[in-house]
């Protein structure tokens, strides 16, 4: 999914994430084949700065599509409490149980992110997502499957709770998505190189770097990606019923009816 694009895997396909997770040919360390462990796009210690400057450890977090990534187990050990972990895949679910059996922060659960009806409404207070639209984005029933997947989210989150969203997608492409019918969010949006050009550009010793951007309906303004490969992150605040309800009443509209 490098850049954006997919390529002819179906990366909606439990069955083709079981293969991959099961073998070590299939997968080398380097894509967390095999019972390796891989972080997608970038590890914990890159994002933890914008994690503990938005969620509390306190908060009950729902890892979508967590795949063999040490993202919760780094969030676990740095005082996160309760952090459920899904994947299609039940291969790397079963893994990934037995790998924190002795760290009770972290629960493993194999489901599909566009049928989570086994958590109630308002049930989490921060959804996190490193990829996993990426991949629902190249399935076979994309747009509608994670159309569905963010309904789902929507569902989920308490009112003013954090959709924090790592992807390629850059705001064109992800912003429509976001903004479905149902959903009704308020939108931060960060741009972050990637680990390999923060590595080159300070020569050895990576500094994370990350930029906030000005969202605008057609994307942020007036910005050039110095890596092309940057990773998106959108940190979606739900609206409360009211806020939502706010925003959709056009003040012309209501002028000229009065
Ligand atoms: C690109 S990987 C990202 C893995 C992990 N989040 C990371 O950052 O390294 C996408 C993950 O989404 C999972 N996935 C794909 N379709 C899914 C679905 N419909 N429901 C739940 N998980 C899904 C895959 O099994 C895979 O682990």
């Amino acid at each position: 999914m490098a850049g954006g694009e997919c390529k002819s895997n179906d990366y909606g396909a439990a069955a083709y994430w079981d293969a991959r997770y099961s073998s070590s040919s299939a997968g080398s360390p380097a894509s967390g084949g095999g019972g390796e462990f891989f972080d997608w796009y970038q590890t914990y210690s890159a994002l933890r700065p914008l994690l503990r400057a938005c969620l509390p450890a306190s908060s009950r977090v729902l890892m979508l599509g967590c795949g063999n990534s040490l993202l919760s187990e780094g969030m676990a050990k740095d005082g996160y409490e309760d952090i459920v972990n899904i994947d299609i895949s039940s291969v790397v679910i079963e893994q990934m149980r037995e790998k924190h059996k002795e760290i009770p922060q972290l629960t493993y659960m194999q489901m599909d992110v566009r049928d989570m009806s086994f958590f109630g409404d308002e049930s989490f207070d921060c959804v996190l997502d490193k990829g996993t639209l990426d991949a629902m984005m190249c399935a076979d029933d994309a747009p509608d499957g994670a159309s569905k997947m963010l309904a789902e989210v929507a569902r989920l989150l308490r009112p003013r709770g954090i959709y924090l969203l790592v992807t390629y997608g850059a705001p064109k492409e992800r912003v429509p998505l976001l903004n479905q019918a149902g959903c009704s969010w308020s939108i931060a949006l960060y741009i972050m190189p990637t680990p390999g050009y923060q590595l080159k550009m300070s020569k050895g010793a990576p500094q994370p770097t990350m930029e906030e951007l000005a969202l605008t309906e057609d994307g942020p303004p007036d910005y050039v990606l110095k890596d092309p490969d940057s990773h998106f992150i959108y940190v979606c605040h739900k609206l409360a019923v009211e806020e939502a309800n706010c925003r959709d009443i056009d003040p012309e509209e209501t002028a000229n009816a009065n």
